[in-house]
């Protein structure tokens, strides 16, 4: 056999799979040892892994804050033991990572760079920014950090439904990635047998309150929220630890002729998209 085997059967690995499922095929195996991994490899002997297998909390990550040793396993051991096992076989191996392992400002004012050094602050983030660390140099590994995830189908891991959830929102600028151009990502980054860090984030910051203006146009016009600052989250116990605001330059991608389209325009795209589903949902 050849083909994309993708590793996790969640919310980004399910739809890798139906954007494309000619070339992608997802193992339903749990791997809970390096023996699982190599046997799934050599049954299936694909071209190239995808990795989207990972623990990210419920309802959200403060629980890996509790649940420490289970979110390194899942976010650090497997992976580390994923590239090992292809690199035994050849495969070109792809990992999902995150963007929240950087905190606040970054060094470049125009934001954080795929070479700069983490930061992270929640254990979620810490289990990334590790695996990142020792993955990111090895040949035939690519690593791939998304953020702030937004799709056109409503649900509770998308960012758009979260946000418009909160009756209190930060006022702040974030990069984000919409789903639809981070799949076609993964696969251009795939096909090319890239190496290395690329931050797949569509190229401008979004602004909250551009989001929700635009939310209000587009979706639901009776949308409304507070907004509040940073410090204002934790101190006011609306999350345990803090999270992470950041900006991500995207300049690794392009340098690699893979291109996301201009934020405004996608999310807008998506909006529209967003509305007929819930319209749909709601009927
Ligand atoms: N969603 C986000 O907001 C976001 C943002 C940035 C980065 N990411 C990264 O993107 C990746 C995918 O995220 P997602 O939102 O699609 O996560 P998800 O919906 O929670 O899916 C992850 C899947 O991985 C599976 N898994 C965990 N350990 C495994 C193992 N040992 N063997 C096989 N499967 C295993 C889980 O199975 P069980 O359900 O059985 O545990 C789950 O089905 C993660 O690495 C995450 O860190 C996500």
């Amino acid at each position: 056999m050849s083909g994309i085997l993708v590793f996790g059967n969640g919310w980004i690995g399910n739809k890798f799979i139906e954007r494309y499922p000619e070339k992608a095929r997802l193992s339903m195996v749990f791997i809970e040892k390096p023996q699982d991994l190599a046997d799934v490899l050599d049954n299936e002997e694909p071209d190239a892994v995808l990795n989207c297998a990972g623990l990210t909390g419920t309802p959200n990550v403060d629980w890996c804050e509790t649940h420490q040793l289970e979110t390194a396993m899942a976010n650090t051991w497997l992976p580390i033991m994923m590239a090992n096992e292809c690199a035994k076989r050849g495969i070109h191996f792809t990992h999902l990572s995150s963007g929240c392992q950087f905190y606040g400002e970054s060094p470049d004012p125009r934001g954080w760079l795929e070479t700069d050094f983490p930061n992270p602050a929640a254990y979620y983030s810490k289990t990334k920014a590790a695996t990142d660390f020792v993955l990111g140099d090895l040949d035939n590994v690519a690593i791939i950090r998304l953020r702030l995830p937004v799709d056109p189908t409503p649900g509770p891991k998308n960012s758009i439904t979260k946000l418009v959830s909160y009756p209190k929102v930060i006022d702040v600028s974030n990069s984000l990635t919409v789903i639809e151009d981070l799949l076609e990502v993964m696969d251009k980054v795939i096909e090319k047998r890239a190496q290395g860090i690329f931050h797949a984030v569509n190229p401008q910051p979004l602004v909250y309150r551009d989001l929700m203006k635009w939310y209000e146009e587009i979706v639901d016009p009776n949308h409304t929220n507070e907004w509040i600052n940073e410090e204002e989250l934790v101190g006011g116990g609306l999350t345990a630890k803090k999270r992470s605001t950041n900006i991500l330059q995207n300049t690794r991608l392009p340098e690699i002729g893979i291109l996301m389209r201009p934020t405004e325009e996608a999310v807008k795209d998506l909006l529209k998209k967003y509305a007929e589903k819930l319209n749909k949902v709601q009927q």
